[in-house]
């Protein structure tokens, strides 16, 4: 009898790695995660190990296998999948990374963003590369690291280090590191969130790279989303191609098969991040959103995104359990929140990054507001998750300007789409209605898939919309008035949080 053959997806994220397990009909086999520490050094800060996110991403691998008693023999190929912008820079005759992965919540960079943008503003940049000078993304992470890290920019410049973001630190290592010649690439979708991709033909902007003082040849080779990059060595996957690589948001897209121009999904994860697919086309925003790359597979033409970044969503919830211990795990949040009616005047900005779209203020610090003593914890509670789906407005609204074809309903995933409670004011407060898919780990599952398509598990995209299956719908029932009241309250309570620092 024939091996049984699966596809295995790292999905590195901003709090855990995990590695699935897919079969052909995209149902997860089995899966396997390990949380990696938050590293806040200073106010704004953030930062990852990038050494003990390699050995949690071996660990998940392992663990993933052995779950369901499987080995090399049984896995066609790998796809990997990463948290976008944090930007790890390493010693290529070492693999040892200079400094720690600087995370792509961190607002260090504030100063190097306001020097750049000078006279000609934020958005010097949009127009090659489709973002706006932010703190956000991995070019200026990039420049901090060579400006502060004693000998590193010497040490760029005679070409003995590499950029990449954890997709590309992840390939290289899997793929041999330094002691095997390491592959180093990445895909479409990781470079332009860069800002050193010129997103209309996808190669490196030299003149950028030069403003931002970045060597070019410390940058990784940019490829297609799904083609095979190279193969794993010495470990439990050995010989194994790698042949798909998305970053997590763009994979979601992929996942939950928003395939034809017009399809839109919103992820619920420490973030929020809704794309828009936009086809062959490039859409400029005019509404505070992104042009990104959606996906391309192999020689086949580019595929576009408008992408809706909202910074914190699901973190906030951690922050309510970690830093205030008001909940003791994420899930009460909704029992406390199912307690009251509604937010009792309460609402919470958590503007904690600054804020992303469509207002990309890094000046923006949280605030809580609209308190009275009538108010207490389970309304904090309720404003808490409100704050997600108020954000999520924010980005459709835009969405709908930029596009000028209103959504009539979206796809969602991600870890708090299991909360009832919040689902249900989604689709109030937006008034379309919200849908969750039968596999709800669709960031893995659009890796999977990139890879699986590379090496003819997949035949073609349609086997991705054919495994495409409905779950539930949340229907507004909210009357338009209220929806609107509660709106303007949320848009008040922004204006508070801008101007906070200097
Ligand atoms: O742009 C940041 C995004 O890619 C992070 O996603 O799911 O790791 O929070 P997540």
């Amino acid at each position: 009898m024939a091996t049984k053959t699966y596809i295995l997806s790292i999905d590195q994220g901003t709090t855990s790695t995990r590695a699935m397990v897919f079969d052909h009909s995209g149902s997860v086999v089995s899966v396997d995660q390990i949380e990696h520490e938050q590293i806040f050094p200073r106010a704004g800060w953030v930062e990852h190990d990038p050494i003990e996110i390699w050995n949690n991403t071996r660990e998940v691998i392992g663990g993933a296998l052995g779950k369901a008693n499987l080995n090399s023999k049984n896995i066609e190929a790998v796809g990997i999948t990463n948290q976008r912008e944090t930007a790890v820079v390493w010693e290529k005759a070492t693999g040892k990374p200079v400094y720690n992965a600087i995370v792509w919540q961190d607002t260090r960079t504030q100063k190097i963003v306001d020097e750049l943008a000078g006279d000609e503003g934020p958005d010097r940049y949009k127009a090659v590369c489709g973002l706006p000078l932010a703190t956000y993304f991995s070019g200026p992470k990039v420049k901090w690291i060579l400006d502060n890290v004693d000998g590193a920019r010497e040490k760029a410049e005679a070409g003995e280090l590499l950029f990449g973001n954890t997709d590309t630190w992840l390939l290289w290592n899997l793929t041999g590191g330094a002691e095997n010649d390491g592959v180093h690439v990445t895909d479409v979708t990781n470079a332009s969130r860069t800002m050193l991709m010129n997103l209309a033909d996808l190669t490196w902007d030299e003149s950028i790279a030069s403003d931002m003082g970045i060597p070019v040849s410390m940058l990784p080779e940019i490829r297609s989303c799904s083609e095979v990059y190279g193969e794993c060595k010495p470990g439990v996957l050995n010989g194994t191609p790698i042949a798909g690589i998305l970053g997590d948001q763009q994979a979601a897209t992929f996942g939950q098969a928003c395939l034809e121009k017009g399809t839109a999904k919103n992820t619920y994860g420490t973030g929020n991040f809704m794309l828009l697919n936009t086809g062959t086309e490039q859409v400029p925003s005019e509404n505070g959103l992104l042009t990104t790359t959606c996906y391309k597979l192999g020689d086949e033409p580019t595929v576009y995104a408008l992408e809706g970044s909202i910074a914190v969503t699901g973190s906030l919830v951690q922050w309510v359990r970690d830093n205030l211990g008001m909940i003791s795990s994420a899930a009460e949040i909704e029992e406390s929140a199912k307690k009251v009616d509604d937010n009792g005047g309460a609402y919470f900005v958590p503007a904690f990054s600054g804020l992303f779209a469509p207002h990309w203020r890094s000046d923006a610090r949280g605030a809580l507001v609209g308190l009275t003593r009538f108010v207490n914890r389970h309304h904090i509670a309720r404003a808490v998750l409100e704050s997600t789906a108020f954000q999520t407005r924010e980005v459709l609204d835009a969405m709908n300007a930029d596009s000028g074809v209103p959504l009539t309903e979206l796809r969602v995933d991600g870890g708090m789409v299991v909360n009832e409670t919040l689902m249900q004011f989604q689709a109030d407060i937006l008034g379309v209605d919200v849908v969750r898919p039968k596999v709800a780990e669709t960031t893995a599952l659009g890796a999977a898939y990139a890879a699986g398509l590379a090496v003819g598990y997949w035949e073609n995209t349609d086997d991705i919309t054919e495994n495409w299956g409905e779950d539930k719908r949340w229907s507004p029932q909210m009357d338009e008035d209220e929806r609107e009241r509660l709106y303007r309250n949320w848009k008040k309570a922004v204006a508070k949080t801008l101007d906070w620092v200097d």
